[in-house]
């Protein structure tokens, strides 16, 4: 469980952010390699877009290649730090708005004025409540042809499994034992687990939206385990309603791989060479 608190306790305070984020771009071989070979490809279709609202842009890892995408660019986090940190790295560009929230409110952003609304690895931390009032405001926040892009969690699918090695039936040095040699998965990765793709699109509907596709994907855990989602959503009657679109994707950590391998080649900032 992740509460709002909590979130802002490890972002704003207890985690160093000494990489900025790009630590975690190390599976793709750099921040780069996963925006233009992972992102993108999947994000193509609705950028660029003259409003852009990414929910919980962190020290910007994003927003470097957002900013070029959009006319205005709105910014919302519950860390102060992690605003602070996006004010001083884009202090040029005139076109980006600073806001620090709740954790749950997008009030400061003006209704039917958000063209794509995007969040990727971050969300995946908030829980069924906080996703379920972000969904609300969204429906409020998107623009008649808006779309929103949200990466978040699916690991309450596998719940029963996590709580089954979390040591409730066995005793916890031999579950270590089996994280170890890597038999079950060593990390939940701090994955809310009240939340589920289904769940997700229950909202989506119950706000009167429309869900475009939905992605679920594995996450540094095994092709059988995936514990997240992206969600693409609109509202119902836009251009882009039709049939939803599903996939399993047990290949994601895969496809990161890959990349990663040309990263050494063609990535700006490869993890390898960087001091
Ligand atoms: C793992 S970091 C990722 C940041 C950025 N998206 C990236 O990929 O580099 C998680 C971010 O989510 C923010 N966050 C967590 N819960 C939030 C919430 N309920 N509302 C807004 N921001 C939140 C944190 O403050 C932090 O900036």
């Amino acid at each position: 469980m992740a509460t709002i608190n909590e979130n802002r306790q490890f972002w704003d305070a207890d985690y160093d952010w000494l990489e900025e984020g790009h630590e975690w771009s190390r599976a793709w071989g750099g921040a780069d390699m996963q925006w233009y070979g992972t992102i993108l490809p999947r994000l193509h279709r609705y950028v660029p877009a003259s409003t852009i609202l990414e929910i919980a842009p962190g020290f910007g890892r994003w927003t470097g290649f957002l900013k070029d995408m959009c006319e205005r660019l709105i910014l919302v986090d519950l860390s102060e730090r992690c605003i602070e940190a996006c004010q001083r790295k884009f202090r040029s560009y005139g076109h980006i708005e600073y806001h620090v929230n709740d954790g749950s409110s997008l009030d400061m952003v003006q209704d039917e004025s958000v063209d794509l609304v995007f969040s990727f690895d971050s969300l995946v931390h908030v829980e069924r409540d906080v996703m379920e009032s972000y969904v609300d405001q969204i429906a409020k926040k998107l623009s008649s042809d808006g779309v929103a892009f949200i990466h978040h969690s699916n690991i309450g699918q596998y719940s029963r499994y996590y709580g089954f090695w979390k040591g409730r039936f066995l005793p916890g040095r031999f579950v270590k034992w089996l994280k170890d040699r890597n038999i079950v998965e060593p990390y939940d990765h701090w994955r809310a687990f009240s939340m589920t793709g289904k769940l997700m699109e229950k909202m989506i509907e119950k706000a009167g939206l429309f869900c475009i596709s939905q992605e679920y994907i594995n996450w540094g855990t095994k092709p059988s385990h995936l514990i997240d989602c992206i969600t693409v959503f609109s509202k119902k009657g836009s251009r882009w309603q039709g049939k939803t679109r599903r996939l399993l994707n047990r290949n994601f950590m895969k496809e990161a791989g890959i990349i990663s391998s040309l990263s050494l080649l063609y990535s700006s900032r490869p993890f390898e060479k960087r001091g």
